[in-house]
């Protein structure tokens, strides 16, 4: 017996994507256990690479007593030799392998009932192993030519795995003309995966492992051909997709690529063909979702695994869009980690699904609003029954919810849906609590009439911004005040939801490092909000201006770029731990830091911001936040702690020293992304390379290398290990002093070390720091796993 021989590759938290994904990239997986057998034979075939031993004359795998073998009559020579032969059981029989290794192995049965002298369409058998009835009272029928392939995922941790034949009474007949039997790569099925529901997602399904057989129903290569057990690594066979789509003809197939890129924490070659991952679905710009249909058990489990290659975009990371499974949102799709350095990187992701009463279920990918590339692409799809499992009775309650969900679909408007779903499930979850109204923020309402006078009717000439929100205006408010208006305009992205929130959180928080918000306005069902103006604009504008170019870029000295960041520092440290306490920001960039006339920083817009005190809904709307800062573990896992805002202002930080945006895919693809290409050079210690040339010659080393290191410190990986906002306003306080007193410290100094020269500051803390436990609830539901 041949030793299995892998290597396991330890990869970061960050690459792995909702679970420990297959581990095993390198060639020497090798089959320990294998047996693939060709039955009723004296000889053996050797078909796809493997070699089938006949079972008559091997002397291996003794056939089982009571049972013979039958040649097909007349057998055309291109009939593969695994249907020429079959071995018949007149009474229940079983083959017996010897199993030296436990774990997940793929069984698979070949039946035809090819023209012999026993009428084969007629046997009429179980199959059983000694757990699990695999086949009950199953019948080939003889009307094609292709055999019948079943095939199983099953645990096996006996020694001798038993595989029993039993015919009915009435036919006394089973047969079987092959079987195959072999350890599958590790981890090939996870222990847990995600559980959607007809009604939505329901947390982490556990156990997927324990004392169940996955039947696989659904093998689908979307968009591209059918692919045979020879284009197989696991000798799997996969079809296309088009009949299984909803409406024909609302997508395209793609088939670009040649290559595609295996990368650690993604799928292997083993997950699917690479066939599989070269050709997918997709859609053209500001699609409906594109939905397929497929014919499964009612009321029954399913593991759904469905695979996805990025072959279509030509830019990193402009594109994610929406899985839908049952038209309830399951996970947003694209952006991940693994894109970084290359395209055509193939990832899956894993659902356990229960499947409704109408015996279909839906899959469907949507887009997203906030996504530069309002496409989609799927590559391909597994649907596998949970055999063992049995449904339990659903309450009525379930039944109701289902009705109501299912039931607004009919359009097809999965949007609406999930909005629903949403509302439906905020209602339940803060029952609790009564609804909070906008009512109890009174004083800081403003009439419409005064706002469309303050702006001069919303005159395009005082725009002096525009966000995911909407317009931004300057306007005079009739007591004199100078004031930002926000104005929401239907068909962006952000809604009622952050409306709220912005205005509880900051009707609640007074802090000179903060935004003030002066009043809002809800009338006419309008959602405007009214700050304080902020004379000098977005931190963004004097870095490096707008994309066009247009240099209203001011040339801040690196001690005014420090004080920003002590700043704004200071304004999410409040935000952190403050007296309204846990309150995170979720969208730290540049452009939500604003500057008064005085050039202190205000932190603004606080729209997704998310407070331990406040109702805990919008957890179950995916991942929110801005491209090029979004913090990788909870872009990964939804894991969102205070920590997530450290790592966005980690950006915010590079970007003050390099003058550069936070994402810039227009550059080389190794410069697209600033937290990557700065930590590249960070890492190097030749971060100098690639700040803003109007800093040269103008940092005091020591400064320098402090800001490198907070900066290298924010963009650590796992939450755990970034320091806390307070220690990071501790460290740039010091910089700044640095700066400022240029202090010479010897180049053996650790910059752990405090500096001799007596400092007007309390003890340096040294970074990395503790970590901050992660708040229970503050983990959404919906993709867990991480
Ligand atoms: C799987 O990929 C590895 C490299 O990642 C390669 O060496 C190996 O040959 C591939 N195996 C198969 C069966 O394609
Ligand atoms: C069939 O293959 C098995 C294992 O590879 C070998 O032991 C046996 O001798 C072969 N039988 C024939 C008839 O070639
Ligand atoms: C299975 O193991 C038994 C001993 O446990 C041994 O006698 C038998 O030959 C083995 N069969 C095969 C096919 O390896
Ligand atoms: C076998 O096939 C040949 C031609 O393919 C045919 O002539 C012959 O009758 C067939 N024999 C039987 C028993 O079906
Ligand atoms: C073979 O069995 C099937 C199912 O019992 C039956 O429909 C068919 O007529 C049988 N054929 C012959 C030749 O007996
Ligand atoms: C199955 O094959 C037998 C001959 O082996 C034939 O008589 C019978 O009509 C076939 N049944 C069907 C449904 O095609
Ligand atoms: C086959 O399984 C079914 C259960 O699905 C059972 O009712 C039937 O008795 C079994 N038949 C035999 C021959 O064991
Ligand atoms: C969600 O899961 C919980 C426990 O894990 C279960 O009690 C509840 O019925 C599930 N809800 C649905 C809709 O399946
Ligand atoms: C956007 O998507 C389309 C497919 O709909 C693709 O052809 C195009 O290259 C994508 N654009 C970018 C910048 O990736
Ligand atoms: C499947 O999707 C189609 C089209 O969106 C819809 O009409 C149908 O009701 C859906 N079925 C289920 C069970 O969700
Ligand atoms: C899911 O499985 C992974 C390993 O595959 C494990 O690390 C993780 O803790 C599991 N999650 C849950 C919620 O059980």
């Amino acid at each position: 017996m041949e030793k299995l021989h892998h290597h396991e590759i330890l990869f970061p938290l960050f690459l792995l994507l909702q679970f420990s994904s297959l581990l095993l990239l390198s060639s020497s997986y090798t089959l320990p256990d294998k047996y693939f057998i060709n039955c009723g034979s004296d000889s053996n075939a050797t078909v796809a690479g493997r070699i089938f031993v006949g079972d008559t004359n091997s002397g291996s795998y003794s056939p089982p007593g009571q049972s013979s073998s039958l040649k097909a009559t007349n057998a055309s020579t291109d009939t593969s030799p695994l249907y020429q032969t079959a071995r018949i059981f007149k009474d229940p029989s079983s083959y017996e392998l010897n199993i030296s290794e436990n774990g997940m192995y793929v069984l698979r049965l070949h039946f035809q009932a090819f023209p012999s002298p026993v009428n084969l369409s007629d046997a009429l058998f179980n199959v059983t192993t000694s757990n699990f009835l695999l086949l009950s009272n199953f019948r080939v029928p003889n009307s094609s030519n292709s055999p019948l392939i079943k095939e199983f995922l099953l645990t096996i941790n006996v020694r001798k795995f038993k595989i029993h034949f039993t015919p009915s009474q009435e036919t006394s007949l089973a047969f079987v003309n092959a079987m195959e039997v072999f350890l599958a790569p590790e981890s090939f099925i996870p222990s847990n995966a995600s559980h959607v529901t007809p009604a939505g997602s329901n947390g982490t399904y556990n156990g997927l492992l324990s004392h169940l057989v996955l039947y696989p129903v659904h093998r689908i290569n979307v968009g591209g051909h059918t692919i045979t057990p020879e284009e197989d690594t696991l000798w799997r066979s996969w079809i296309p997709d088009d009949a299984f789509l909803y409406y024909q003809g609302v997508a395209g197939n793609c088939a670009s690529i040649e290559v595609v890129y295996y990368q650690a924490g993604g799928a292997t070659n083993y997950t699917a063909s690479d066939l599989v991952y070269r050709t997918s679905k997709y859609s053209s710009q500001d699609f409906y979702p594109i939905t397929w249909r497929f014919a499964v058990s009612k009321n029954a489990r399913h593991f759904v695994r469905v695979h996805f290659c990025d072959i279509i975009s030509s830019s990193f990371n402009v594109l994610r869009f929406n899985l839908y499974i049952y038209s309830s949102f399951s996970r947003m799709v694209g952006l991940n980690e693994l894109n970084g350095f290359y395209f055509a990187v193939p990832f899956y992701y894993d659902f356990v699904v229960d499947s409704d009463s109408s015996g279909f279920m839906n899959i469907s990918i949507g887009p997203r609003e906030n996504s530069w590339n309002k496409t989609a692409y799927l590559n391909g799809l597994e649907i596998m029954e949970l055999m063992g499992w049995d449904a339990p009775m659903q309450s009525e309650q379930n039944k109701k919810r289902l009705f109501v969900i299912v039931g607004s679909v009919v359009g097809g408007v999965a949007v609406i849906c999930i909005l629903l779903a949403v509302v439906f499930f905020g209602l339940k979850r803060r029952k609790a609590k009564p609804v909070e109204t906008l009512g109890s923020h009174l004083r800081l309402k403003v009439p419409f009439s005064e706002i469309w006078y303050a702006t001069k009717k919303f005159n395009k000439k005082l725009v002096i911004g525009e966000g995911g929100f909407g317009k931004v205006y300057k306007g005079t408010l009739t007591n004199g005040t100078k004031v930002a208006v926000k104005r929401s305009e239907p068909g962006h992205d952000q809604g009622l939801q952050e409306f709220k929130r912005e205005i509880e959180v900051l009707s609640k928080i007074r802090h000179r490092n903060l935004v003030s918000l002066i009043g809002y306005c809800d009338e006419r069902s309008e959602m405007i909000l009214v700050y304080e103006f902020m004379e000098k604009g977005t931190l963004r504008d004097h870095l490096y201006g707008d994309s066009e170019g247009s240099s209203s870029r001011s040339e801040l000295s690196w001690e005014q770029r420090l004080q920003i960041c002590i700043d704004s520092a200071t304004g999410l440290d409040y935000l952190h731990t403050g007296s309204v306490g846990g309150t995170i920001h979720r969208d730290v960039k540049s452009t939500n830091i604003l500057l008064d006339e005085d050039y202190i920083a205000k932190v603004a817009d606080f729209g997704l911001s998310k407070s331990g005190y406040l109702d805990q809904t919008q957890g179950t709307t995916g991942v929110k936040g801005s491209f090029g800062y979004l913090d990788p573990e909870y872009f990964n896992c939804l894991l969102l702690t205070d920590k997530s805002d450290v790592y966005s202002f980690g950006v915010v930080l590079l970007e003050v020293l390099c003058a550069r945006p936070a994402l810039d895919i227009f550059l080389p693809r190794e410069q697209v992304n600033l937290a990557e290409w700065g930590m590249s050079w960070q890492k190097k210690g030749q971060l100098e390379k690639i700040i803003d040339p109007f800093l040269v010659g103008k940092i005091n080393t020591n400064s320098f290398r402090k800001f490198g290191e907070i900066t290298e410190m924010c963009l650590k990986e796992h939450g755990v290990d970034r320091p806390s906002m307070d220690e990071v306003l501790y460290d740039l306080k010091f910089t700044l002093l640095l700066q400022q007193t240029a202090v010479h410290r010897k180049p053996y100094e650790d910059s752990t070390v405090v500096p001799s020269v007596e400092l007007p500051l309390p003890v340096v803390q040294s970074l990395p720091s503790h970590s901050v436990p992660v708040e229970e609830e503050d983990q959404p539901t919906v993709m867990d796993g991480c």
